[in-house]
């Protein structure tokens, strides 16, 4: 097992903790840190519908306000044959903190996609821009 399919392991885990009563999709995420740690996520959803969170921001979220600032690669599992690729709000927020992050997806049983952030978001805002 190489180092993306122990990643979709892991978030095929942290799927299972998924809070989605209402849409009944569930998604779990794996993020690995520039130094090696692992730190998962779920989606996690609200009645209020709009204030639900993909499995991705959450675990770069978690990632982040513990400090961490670099990741490499991202695995994101859902419940579908076709890969369930992270939505455009998350691929803008994975850019910023690794744009050359790889994004690895699977299902309860394979791995069905890997790409390269960057391919994925191929225009994306930027933070340099603010900086008139
Ligand atoms: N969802 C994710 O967590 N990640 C994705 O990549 C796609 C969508 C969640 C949001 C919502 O809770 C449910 O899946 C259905 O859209």
């Amino acid at each position: 097992m190489d180092a993306s399919e122990r990643l979709v392991a892991v978030a095929r885990e942290a799927r299972e903790r998924a809070v989605a009563p209402y849409s009944g999709f569930s998604v779990g995420a794996a993020i690995e840190t520039a130094d090696g740690l692992i730190v998962t996520g779920c989606n996690i959803e609200n009645a209020s519908y709009g204030l639900t969170l993909c499995a991705e921001r959450v675990a770069i979220f978690k990632a982040l306000s513990d400090g961490h600032r670099a990741f490499v690669r991202i695995a994101v599992v859902a419940d579908t044959d076709a890969p369930t690729t992270p939505c455009g709000a998350c691929r803008q927020v994975l850019w910023e903190f690794g744009p050359d992050m790889e994004v690895v997806i699977g299902n309860l049983t394979v791995m069905t996609a890997r790409h390269r952030l960057a391919d994925l978001l191929p225009h994306p805002f930027s933070g340099r821009l603010l900086n008139r």
